[in-house]
């Protein structure tokens, strides 16, 4: 599609993409990718969290939005993952200093983190929890910061109310939370498996 492509992926990208393939993970679209690392970069975005690494393709999108001392905190429970993406990010020539590559489960890990510190908290896993995901998420970001929640259409399934199965209950239950949530200025982005952004005031 024309938007997917618009900014296209380089040989990095399709290689982390290729290895995210051969593990069985999903990665965000190319389009979802962009407009992340424009709002990154829009934010000059210096400290970012992502729950659920992947092979690194969101990574990848995110650092090449953010200034080059930004840090990047991103948290999957599959080492496995992580170790391509470590992989993707020495291709693509970024220094150690700026990825923290945590191993965990983001329920565990998220409630670590320092309250009002980050500048962008990207969502891409584990849908069951997006509620308790996103309240951690508006808890570490500082006040402009931006919430981003991937997979928040899941492949349409979230704007047809005829679909109640507990995974699209829970994702358009969020939604609709967000979109409601005087503490968010809340967007509906229409790329890849939809985008929810939600701007902390
Ligand atoms: C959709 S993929 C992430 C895609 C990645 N952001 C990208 O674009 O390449 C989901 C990832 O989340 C991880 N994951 C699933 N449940 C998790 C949890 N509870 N905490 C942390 N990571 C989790 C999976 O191992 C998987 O690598």
């Amino acid at each position: 599609m024309y938007c997917e492509d618009f900014v296209p992926e380089d040989e990095v990208l399709l290689r982390a993409r290729g290895r995210a393939a051969e593990l069985g993970c999903a990665s965000i679209s190319a389009g979802t990718g962009a407009a992340l690392s424009a709002v990154a970069a829009a934010l000059r975005a210096r400290a970012v969290v992502e729950v659920g690494t992947g092979t690194g393709v969101g990574s990848l999108w995110l650092l090449r939005g953010m200034p080059t001392d930004g840090v990047l905190t991103t948290i999957d429970i599959e080492v496995e993952h992580q170790r391509a993406a470590k992989t993707a990010f020495a291709e693509a020539g970024i220094r150690s200093t700026r990825t923290r590559t945590i191993p965990g489960r983001a329920s565990e890990v998220l409630p670590r983190l320092t309250d009002g510190a980050y500048d962008l908290v990207l969502v891409a896993a584990d849908k069951p929890r997006y509620a308790d995901h996103a309240e951690q998420a508006l808890r570490l970001l500082r006040p402009g910061g931006v919430l981003a929640i991937d997979g928040a259409l899941a492949r349409g399934r979230v704007a047809d109310p005829a679909v109640r199965d507990e995974t699209t209950t829970i994702v358009r239950h969020v939604g609709r939370q967000l979109r409601d949530d005087e503490r968010v200025v809340p967007a509906m982005l229409p790329v890849g498996d939809g985008l929810l952004l939600a701007v902390r005031r």
